[in-house]
């Protein structure tokens, strides 16, 4: 016989803390002592790759902001989501540093001047999220599924970006600092992955509110502090054309797998919106075209005898 108050709900099944605490004790600063950020001076990258780095240092580099609005919360009494949480943000923190030192070998801007230049730029509506994300919390006992499912989205999607770059890029030292960044994605992956499946596969109104949430309110990462210009163009250049449209359905698929989430094509429809938006427009200089550039051809050279 159930002891349940006829409105309470059975707890989900547990976290695995095998899984949680293998996590935790793997997790690092970013090994790029070895890494041959001069290399840059004699192989520089062209300007589009250039300008998708500045874009996932910033995105990278704004972790932190992203855990402020994450722990206001009920994820913050969940002691596996907040020993991963402070993982994630601290390796996160180290992605966008490794991504500035390649911008600073190229002479931008990066680090602490530049993430203090985008807080500065942050709409209005930012200072309100930690209240909604509290509110949010207060009134559904789901909201945390929501965070897990849309986690495991964003580490999916930026996982598969840092591949698309590598590839469109076509420089070894970058490929190798992208292929650590990845790894440490993967394992971000993991972790979301599971501890949204097993809220999805517990409760139907998990799934119900993860649905409408992702349908309604899911923006590609990072197009929540970046100009929608921006986030257009970038995602033009990492998931357009034939190899970029297939990396963005491999997305979907995974995000099909969940309990729930099928059919969403989150990723397909997010990039064909970003297109048509990027053709409607011109393109600033720094633009992310299709172009072969002599400095990507010339760095292909160079992976090619690497
Ligand atoms: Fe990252
Ligand atoms: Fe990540």
């Amino acid at each position: 016989m159930s002891h349940l108050h006829p409105t309470e709900r059975p707890a989900p099944p547990g976290p695995d803390p095998g899984r949680t605490d293998l996590l935790v004790r793997r997790s690092a600063r970013l090994a790029v002592d070895d890494i041959d950020f001069g290399a840059f001076a004699a192989c520089p990258l062209d300007a589009d790759a250039l300008r998708c780095l500045r874009y996932m240092h910033d995105v990278e580099s704004h972790t932190i902001c992203y855990l402020r609005d994450l722990l206001v919360t009920a994820a913050h009494r969940d002691p596996h989501v907040t020993a991963f949480l402070a993982c994630w943000s601290y390796e996160e923190h180290w992605h966008g540093d490794a991504i500035g030192r390649v911008l600073a070998a190229h002479g931008e801007a990066a680090g602490t001047s530049r993430a203090a230049a985008l807080r500065l730029t942050l709409p209005r509506r930012d200072r309100l999220r930690p209240l909604l994300f509290s509110l949010g919390s207060a009134l559904s006992p789901h909201v945390v599924a929501v965070h897990m499912a849309w986690g495991a989205v964003n580490e999916w999607t930026t996982q598969a970006g840092y591949g698309r770059l590598a590839a469109r890029a076509g420089h070894p030292v970058l490929a190798e600092l992208l292929r650590r960044i990845m790894k440490q994605e993967g394992r971000h992956i993991d972790f979301y992955t599971a501890e949204a499946c097993r809220r999805l596969d517990a409760s139907a109104g998990a799934r119900r509110l993860c649905r409408v949430a992702l349908q309604r309110a899911w923006g590609p990462v990072g197009s929540g502090i970046m100009p929608a210009q921006e986030v257009a163009i970038v995602a033009r250049y990492l998931f357009g054309g034939d190899a970029g449209r297939a990396a963005a359905c491999r997305v979907d698929r995974q995000i099909d797998r969940m309990s729930g989430l099928q059919g969403l094509h989150l990723v397909e429809r997010a990039v064909g919106a970003a297109s048509r938006r990027a053709r409607s427009r011109p393109v600033p200089a720094a633009g992310l075209s299709d172009r072969a550039s002599g400095r990507a051809s010339r760095n292909r050279a160079m992976a090619a005898s690497s």
